[in-house]
């Protein structure tokens, strides 16, 4: 009566799980699809250690209290633009976290098969769980490692490649499989199951590292959201291994949707995913246009720009990843507002990789508070910049590049661009002609109704907003 009872909250957990991360999908409902996937994981915690035969509350909440402080205080202390090394640091926990779990089951049963192998004592199927939920986890652990580290700036972002590197990983991969297939299936005895389940995890951890490391700190965000899949398939693996539904369930949905995002990053940056793991992409020298690159560049100040703006009726902001450096998401809130005030209409255009992460800029002006019904997507807006007076780009470069549309010979052609070329005016904001992540020139910049304001975005916007107050 007991386990139906459990197996029944594990299942209502799961139709909220599902709820939850359809209410994810929208900004509107995200908080509320937050909180109630994860107030049922809590249930389906709190039922699973009653669950336990003797359970010892001690250790398990000493591990909560610890563990959970210290995630909640990073996670209240964390800077908005380091948020994708703070995922890539909780990923990396939980495919260690699902290692740990099936290096426990290793030692548990490794110790019973002083007579045959591992296979003979627990099945086939267990001993393949337990093996793909160290494999899987060691990679994510490590590989979230170096992600974090390249994007936290304590190692190089450029891409680390040298020559074999791919005959490398494949050597250390067939080591992989071999030892793998040898714990399980081969080795007998207590010493021999575990040394061997230690070294799979180390060979794995070494893989983790040697296939992150020739990706540029820029794309950490595409390897983050597939280390986010690889954790939820570890804990699925790892749910096999103790048989627990719940974890199975929990892990697939986590693996089914890090997998669909990193599908949609790709996508919206027109490239797939063997180039963005193997092509060595977006280093922090990427950069290759310069001034004289340029020959039509007509330079205005902010006072020209409020000029500009006072006139117009429909005006379409374009937030990009120098918004997020620049912190100007208030400032760009206030400029808005204040334009509205004055009889325009204004809209936000979310390009859906605009920034650094997955709804980067969405999280940047929810910040600032500015209505949901205001920020539109790129296939809702697209139709309307033509019909729109003026465009002003702040600190946003590759996703308004019309090469990617006109120039089959540019690394970004195919890419889905915001159409701001096709507004009356466009304003651009930034510090200078430096390229952005492509590391491309921007022919819009030389465009006839283009205008540059050079300046950092949060400085030129309370210029601009005072400006316009005076006008
Ligand atoms: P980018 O093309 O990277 O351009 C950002 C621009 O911001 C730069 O050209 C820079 O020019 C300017 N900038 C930097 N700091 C500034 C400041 N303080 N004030 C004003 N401007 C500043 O940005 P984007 O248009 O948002 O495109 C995102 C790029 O990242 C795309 O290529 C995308 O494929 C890539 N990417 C995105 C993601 C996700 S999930 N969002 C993941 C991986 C890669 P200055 O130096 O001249 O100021």
């Amino acid at each position: 009566m007991k386990g139906i009872l459990v197996q029944l909250i594990y299942m209502a957990s799961a139709i909220f799980f599902i709820y939850g991360l359809k209410l994810l999908s929208h900004v509107r409902t995200a908080r509320k699809g937050n909180t109630l996937a994860s107030s049922a994981m809590l249930v389906a915690i709190v039922v699973t250690l009653l669950e336990i035969p003797g359970f010892d509350p001690l250790w398990i909440f000493a591990g909560i209290l610890i563990g959970g402080g210290i995630g909640a205080f990073a996670a209240k202390k964390v800077a908005m633009t380091d948020m994708p090394q703070m995922v890539a640091i909780f990923n990396g926990f939980g495919g260690g976290a699902s290692a740990l779990v099936a290096l426990s089951f290793f030692w548990k049963y490794g110790v019973g098969a002083e007579s045959g192998t591992l296979a003979d004592n627990i099945g086939v199927a267990g001993t393949v769980s337990a093996i793909l939920s160290i494999v899987i986890g060691s990679v994510t652990l490590s590989g979230s490692g170096i992600a974090f580290a390249k994007l936290q700036g304590l190692m190089t972002g450029n891409p680390i490649l040298f020559k074999g590197q791919n005959q490398l990983n494949l050597l250390i991969a067939l080591g992989m499989v071999a030892v793998g297939g040898w714990v399980g299936f081969v080795a007998t005895g207590s010493t021999a199951v575990m040394v061997g389940a230690l070294v799979l995890t180390l060979i794995t951890l070494i893989i983790g590292i040697t296939t992150v490391i020739p990706i540029g700190g820029a794309d950490m965000p595409v390897v983050i959201a597939l280390l986010n899949s690889y954790s939820g398939l570890a804990a699925c693996a790892a749910g096999f291994v103790v048989e627990n539904n719940l974890l199975i369930i929990a892990g697939s949905l986590v693996g089914a949707s890090g997998l669909i995002l990193t599908n949609i990053m790709c996508k919206a940056m027109n490239r797939s995913l063997g180039n963005v793991l193997f092509g060595g992409f977006g280093g922090e020298t990427a950069g290759a246009a310069n001034n004289r690159d340029y020959n039509n560049i007509k330079q205005y100040g902010a006072e020209d720009g409020a000029m500009v703006m006072d006139t117009a009726e429909s005006v379409i902001i374009v937030p990009g990843y120098g918004l997020a450096v620049a912190q100007a998401q208030h400032a760009c809130k206030e400029l808005g507002d204040l334009l509205e005030k004055r009889g325009a209409t204004v809209k936000y255009a979310i390009h859906p990789v605009a920034g650094r992460m997955p709804g980067h800029m969405n999280v940047l002006l929810a910040e600032a508070d500015v209505p949901y019904e205001q920020l539109l997507e790129m296939d809702d807006i697209n139709p309307e910049f033509k019909r729109t007076d003026v465009v002003l780009i702040l600190g946003a470069n590759d996703v308004v590049n019309p090469a990617a549309l006109d120039d089959p010979a540019s690394p970004i052609y195919g890419m889905p661009i915001l159409n701001v070329h096709e507004a009356r005016s466009v304003m651009v904001v930034k510090r200078s002609l430096s390229p952005g992540f492509a590391g491309i020139k921007n022919e819009l910049f030389d465009f006839d109704n283009t205008l540059m304001i050079f300046g950092d975005a949060k400085k030129i916007l309370q210029e601009l907003v005072s400006e316009v107050r005076n006008n």
